[in-house]
């Protein structure tokens, strides 16, 4: 074959490379998750995710602005609530701090596509992402409070629901709940596939969640599992699920391209707090360069079939990006 057969050929100058490039990451693929506390004029420092603040609404209408100017045009909120308890109660407040959130935002920004996580973990005082009796997870009361949660953010206006809980049945109960209640076109972004990850550390640092007792490995998925995670799809898929989440990314991207080639839906990669730490760290010291180093693990997580990327570096990704 060679010297007939040369790859090289098409790499010879930028022009070409440009040419045959055959992944872009673009802005408008970058979802920006936000840390919102009651309050005003907040702006907490999360020592594990140096860069990323917990805001009151004020704040974060500042974060916001400069994403929007960025060309990032969707958020994700998480909830700090100002108390916490056994049915995680703020957690579908229609006063509660993501509710506020979701209509300061839409007020301030109607382009912008609002996010609402959907989970218990902030909220309960047991810090597992389902109600407990007996001292075990109760799947089947969870998902009719989850779905309580759900539509509260609806009915406060927000575009997209993604719950993040992994009980069974959930992504039914959701949209059955928020058909009932006339939301028949907010979509659900179902984290379906989310694994019991090491890389979550700096999120419970900030989100407040880590769990008081045992772990989440009875409801989320075991790292050396690739079968079930397709289970879990197809499950969610069927419940009605409209976009499905892989989570984390980087470490996980087999199982996004493996999802990529089974279902049609628009996927979603969640580049997890661990991951952006692990950058920043290494950054930090001079041991990565930051900027071709996220932009590498951002375009891998697109190549391997990400529609969309949430991310800790939207923001500085996407201006990265227009920068050229
Ligand atoms: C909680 C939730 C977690 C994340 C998003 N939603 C953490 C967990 O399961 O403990 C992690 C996000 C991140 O690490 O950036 N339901």
């Amino acid at each position: 074959m060679f010297p007939v057969q040369r790859p090289r050929r098409l790499r010879e100058n930028a022009a070409l490379r440009f040419l045959v490039t055959e992944t872009r990451l673009e802005p408008r693929n970058l979802v920006l998750p936000l840390f919102l506390v009651h309050g005003e004029g907040q702006r907490q420092p999360v020592p594990s995710l140096p860069g990323v603040n917990r805001h009151s609404l004020d704040t974060a209408g500042e974060v916001v602005a400069g994403a929007v100017d960025a060309g990032v045009r969707a958020v994700i909120l998480f909830g700090i609530p100002a108390a916490k308890d056994e049915r995680g109660t703020e957690a579908s407040d229609p006063l509660g701090i993501v509710q506020e959130g979701v209509r300061r935002l839409k007020e301030d920004f109607p382009e912008l596509l609002v996010i609402t996580d959907v989970c218990l973990c902030q909220y309960t005082g047991s810090g597992h992402c389902g109600l407990l009796r007996d001292g075990r997870i109760d799947n089947d009361a969870s998902i009719v409070r989850l779905a309580e949660v759900a539509v509260s953010h609806a009915q406060a206006g927000a575009d997209v629901v993604a719950p993040s809980d992994m009980m069974d049945g959930r992504v039914a109960a959701i949209r059955a709940g928020l058909d009932r209640e006339g939301y028949g076109m907010t979509p659900i972004l179902s984290y379906a596939v989310k694994y019991a990850s090491a890389f979550y550390g700096p999120f419970r640092e900030a989100a407040g969640s880590e769990p008081q007792f045992g772990d989440r490995r009875g409801y989320q998925l075991n790292p050396a599992n690739f079968r079930e995670s397709m289970r879990e799809a197809e499950l969610d898929l069927q419940e009605g699920a409209d976009i499905l989440m892989v989570k984390p990314a980087l470490p996980y991207l087999d199982i996004l391209r493996s999802l990529r080639e089974r279902f049609d839906l628009p996927l979603a990669a969640y580049q997890v707090s661990g991951e952006y730490a692990m950058l920043k760290a290494a950054a930090g010291r001079g041991w990565l360069e930051e900027r071709p180093a996220v932009l590498e693990a951002l375009t891998a997580i697109k190549r391997a079939g990400a529609d969309l990327i949430l991310t800790y570096y939207a923001v500085e990704a996407a201006r990265w990006l227009t920068e050229g």
